[in-house]
């Protein structure tokens, strides 16, 4: 049932804090863990720089958009669409969809992330030539990861019944530059490595022959990934955001945050991986596999310390995103539902373990597969190549086609308090250019997809948000 008084909403303690949360958000495995081996199988420079201009363009206004949209109707994701207009729930319910189907994979990976701090704790890094064996026999194990993806999703719980300013906010505010710090000292010792020049020269120099629409689709699934966009976090983060503060202003710093992690996250690992000689399409495994074996170079204790603080760092990354995630089918919950804190999040937990413990035994050989797909790869290749993107274009047209030009620019300026100079740009983008990109990026990355034999898989994706879309208009 709706709740349709108006309650008092948690809002957040201060305006860094909200920066620093909604940049926990976007900062994470994605862009620490998935952007460096993504651009490594997708053959480095052109990505990069393709990637870098989604962000830019789409990314930006989206965020942008999504803030204004909570904001405005000071509704979570699914209730800020209804509120509006029922007929564009769908948008809503396939953001929260998104939500949950990263959520049943992210901790698995984020499991992993706390495993290796004590891995490493426990000596990994003294038989570094046996890391690559290390990491494929401990993710196909089907007993160790489950045990560390629960206990990873009991530290998201913990924070999360906090509530909003108590525990997000804090952990976003001391965790985040602590991550930042480590990158920086990982990213000088690979520079200083002998023949790390190549690997930068990889990261760096575009080589548009290597572009197909799958990198065109990966670099798009990337930028809304590692944004945390069309998954109504957000929504809903803008929706606790007060009245008074910029919303541009916060939307480029976070954009900004966001970038440069994954960046320095690539100058951190292909440098390294050049000098050490690890293949750069080397898959997930890059991160776990590179960085012991760039520490244990270091040898003695400063290189066991720093490979320490950077699982913890990741792992910190990790959970200050997945708490953002947990949070959108919280407050889902809790306003849609009308159910208390405490039990939306023993539901929507509940739900991530189930779907992670098959995420996880999938990627062993174990379980349910679907057109040779096991359940991991499936979220994943949902979510990053579909509903993502899908979604940040409903997201878009529904500011630019059904809500009204003046309220958004009254939300972005605070009713002309806040100049912004490229509204009309944003406005254009948002209602004519973004849509249409999207769509033929989809498009594109769909056909091209059923040769890779992952088409079937993304064109059900489709599939389900066009039935969304049509069931939901006759609720
Ligand atoms: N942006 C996060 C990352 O890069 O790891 C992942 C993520 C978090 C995606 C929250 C979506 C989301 F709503």
């Amino acid at each position: 049932m709706a709740t349709t008084q108006p309650k008092p909403r948690d809002s957040w303690g201060s305006k860094l804090g909200f920066v620093m949360a909604a940049a926990g958000s976007a900062v994470g495995l994605g862009n620490i863990w998935k952007f460096p081996y993504t651009a490594g199988e997708s053959g480095g420079g052109a990505f990069v720089l393709i990637y870098l201009f989604f962000v830019v363009f789409i990314g930006f206004s989206v965020m942008l958009t999504e803030f204004a949209i909570g904001r405005h109707t000071q509704k979570s994701a699914v209730g800020a669409f209804k509120s509006t207009d029922r007929r564009w729930t769908f948008v809503g319910l396939i953001s929260l969809v998104s939500g949950l189907l990263i959520m049943g994979f992210y901790p698995v990976v984020g499991g992993w992330s706390i495993a290796y701090v004590y891995k490493i704790a426990t000596g990994l890094i003294d038989a570094p030539a046996t890391a690559g064996d290390t990491f494929t026999s401990f993710i196909s194990n089907p007993i160790e990861p489950i045990i560390w993806m629960t206990m990873y999703l009991l530290l998201n719980i913990l924070i999360v019944i906090k509530g909003i300013s108590g525990g997000i906010e804090k952990a976003g505010k001391i965790l985040m530059p602590t991550l930042f710090i480590i990158l920086i000292i990982v990213s000088v010792k690979g520079l200083s490595l002998p023949g790390s020049g190549a690997g930068l020269g990889f990261l760096f120099t575009p080589d548009f022959s290597k572009v197909d629409s799958n990198v065109v689709l990966a670099a798009l699934g990337q930028a809304f990934f590692s944004l945390s966009l069309a998954t109504g976090c957000m929504v809903t983060y803008g929706s606790y955001l007060k009245k008074k503060e910029s919303l541009v202003q916060t939307t480029g710093m976070v954009i900004a945050m966001d970038s440069g992690v994954a960046l320095l996250a690539g100058i951190a690992m292909f440098p390294a991986m050049f000098a050490l000689g690890v293949e750069p399409a080397a898959g997930p495994g890059l991160v776990f596999v590179v960085i012991p074996q760039l520490f244990a170079q270091m040898g003695g204790t400063i290189g066991f310390g720093l490979a320490l603080l950077f699982f913890i760092g990741l792992s910190v990354a990790a959970l200050t995103s997945s708490v953002s995630l947990l949070e959108v089918a919280v407050s889902y919950l809790i306003d849609e539902k009308g159910l208390t804190r405490m039990k939306a999040v023993v539901v929507s937990s509940l739900t991530m373990v189930v779907m992670c413990v098959f995420a996880s035994l999938s990627l062993g050989g174990i379980g349910p597969t679907l057109f040779d797909t096991g359940v991991f790869d499936i979220f994943d290749l949902l979510t990053d190549k579909i509903f993502l993107s899908v979604c940040g274009m409903f997201i878009c047209i529904f500011a630019g086609w059904r809500m009204n030009k003046e309220d958004l620019r009254n939300e972005i300026t605070n009713y002309g308090k806040v100049p912004f100079r490229f509204f009309e740009l944003w406005y254009t983008l948002v209602k004519y250019v973004i849509p249409f990109a999207i769509a033929l990026v989809a498009f594109m990355g769909v056909k091209a997809g059923f040769d890779s034999g992952k088409g079937e898989i993304m064109a059900l994706g489709v599939a389900f948000i066009g039935l969304t879309a049509f069931v939901s208009k006759k609720l």
